[in-house]
């Protein structure tokens, strides 16, 4: 789901590329948040938390809660609702802390 018209906001949108999110292709727009990209593609779970393994999703969506840390072009704990998209990112779900590959 994607906001494509709001009465105050004005979208300026990149232009249309690829990703993989866990091994599987999809689109999304130059620039827009990853996570954003990630829910336009049907994606809720972001990350699972350190001990109990919950699932975790967008929540503050400014940086500051460390609820959609995920692995992003091999590097851990990338916080996808403030890290830009760009054409040919290897996104991966996150468990726990994340290693290191
Ligand atoms: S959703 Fe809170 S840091 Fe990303």
């Amino acid at each position: 789901m994607r906001i494509v018209k709001h009465p105050i906001l004005s979208f300026e949108r990149g232009r249309e590329v690829e990703f993989t999110f866990d091994g599987k292709k999809m689109k999304g727009y130059e620039g827009e948040p990853i996570a954003a990209a990630l829910h336009d593609n049907g994606v809720r779970v972001l990350s699972y938390s350190k001990h109990l393994h919950r699932a975790r999703g967008f929540y503050c969506a400014i940086g500051n809660c460390s609820s959609c840390l995920m692995t992003v072009n091999g590097e851990p704990n990338v916080r996808v609702c403030t890290e830009k998209l760009r054409e040919g990112m290897v996104v991966e779900t996150q468990k726990g802390r994340g290693d290191i590959k």
